[in-house]
């Protein structure tokens, strides 16, 4: 019983490893574990030089681009409301599942990108 145990747990692992390298070569890179974004809480991280503030709506996690589209201000420097992010500097605000302004001042939309988990890793896709 215990060799078969070890040798799902190994088969899994590989199973895992070979799901991490998939997702890599489709784009998907590793950015956060789940722990360090709560819910209700905003991660600022980097992907390939882009900067993206994750976002934890209830459990699920959310990438927008960190810049706001009114003056440039720090995305992941606001908070959340819901589905909304608000920037810290004048008060716009983005629904993070499509990037579409809410409330002014913004009126251009910011960019959303397509999260993926593997176990307690989250992914993100920019290209
Ligand atoms: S810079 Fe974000 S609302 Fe002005």
């Amino acid at each position: 019983m215990s060799r078969f145990r070890s040798a799902c747990a190994r088969s899994w692992r590989e199973d895992s490893g070979l799901l991490r390298e998939a997702m890599a070569s489709h784009g998907f890179v590793t950015v956060a574990q789940r722990a360090e974004v709560p819910a209700g809480e905003i991660k600022y991280v980097e992907v390939n030089g882009i900067p993206i503030a994750l976002c934890n709506v209830e459990g699920a996690i959310y990438a927008v681009g960190n810049i706001c589209s009114h003056d440039a201000g720090p995305l992941s420097g606001g908070f959340l409301d819901g589905y909304a992010i608000e920037c810290p500097r004048h008060g716009a605000r983005f629904d993070v599942r499509d990037g579409k302004v809410v409330c002014l001042p913004a009126a251009v939309p910011i960019p959303t990108y397509p999260v993926q988990l593997d176990g307690e890793t989250i992914t993100v896709k920019v290209s």
